[in-house]
């Protein structure tokens, strides 16, 4: 026998020596680094969609509106304007840095309060730093009979929706 194996006595039944110590360590480590990558593997795989609520708005019912009336939504951010032309709906964010504008019923204008700017009921820009007016979006009238407004598509200003 060498001296070497003398003086390294076999470890007693359920004790660590250090070569089976590093082993499980290296084997720990491992399955961290696998556990990682498997996560980075599910989150590439995964499909990255945005949900977003949809652009187009059930107003309800056009009879709701009176005529010459312009009611404001919050909450779609739509003004819908019924007149004797017929309806049109107008985004209520403001075209100079996208505040909420809102609807003056004693001036019959729409004001915006950030800076100023001030519009017709059609959206036309009167004062302020506006550059553009508000902009119309497509309206029609779905098959239950209610109104239906599309924020992500404008239409030319003037194009009236009759019920
Ligand atoms: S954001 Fe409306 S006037 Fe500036």
């Amino acid at each position: 026998m060498s001296d070497e194996k003398q003086r390294e006595p076999p470890p007693p039944t359920g004790e660590l020596n250090r070569r089976t110590f590093f082993a499980k360590i290296g084997l720990g480590s491992l399955g961290i680094a696998a556990a990682g990558t498997a996560g980075f593997a599910y989150q590439f795989l995964s499909p990255n969609v945005l949900y977003e609520p949809s652009p187009i708005v059930n107003m309800g019912k056009p009879e709701a509106f009176a005529m010459d009336s312009v009611t404001m939504d919050s909450d779609s951010a739509i003004y819908v304007v019924h007149t004797a032309e017929g309806f049109f709906a107008l985004s209520e964010i403001c075209t100079h840095l996208g505040c909420m504008t809102v609807w003056n019923q004693e001036l019959g204008i729409i004001k915006c309060p950030c800076h100023g700017s001030q519009f017709t009921q059609d959206g036309v820009v009167i004062a302020g730093p506006a550059p553009k007016p508000l902009p119309w979006f497509k309206t029609w009238v779905s098959d239950e009979g209610d109104l239906m407004v599309d924020r992500s598509t404008t239409i030319q200003p003037m194009e009236f929706l009759r019920v």
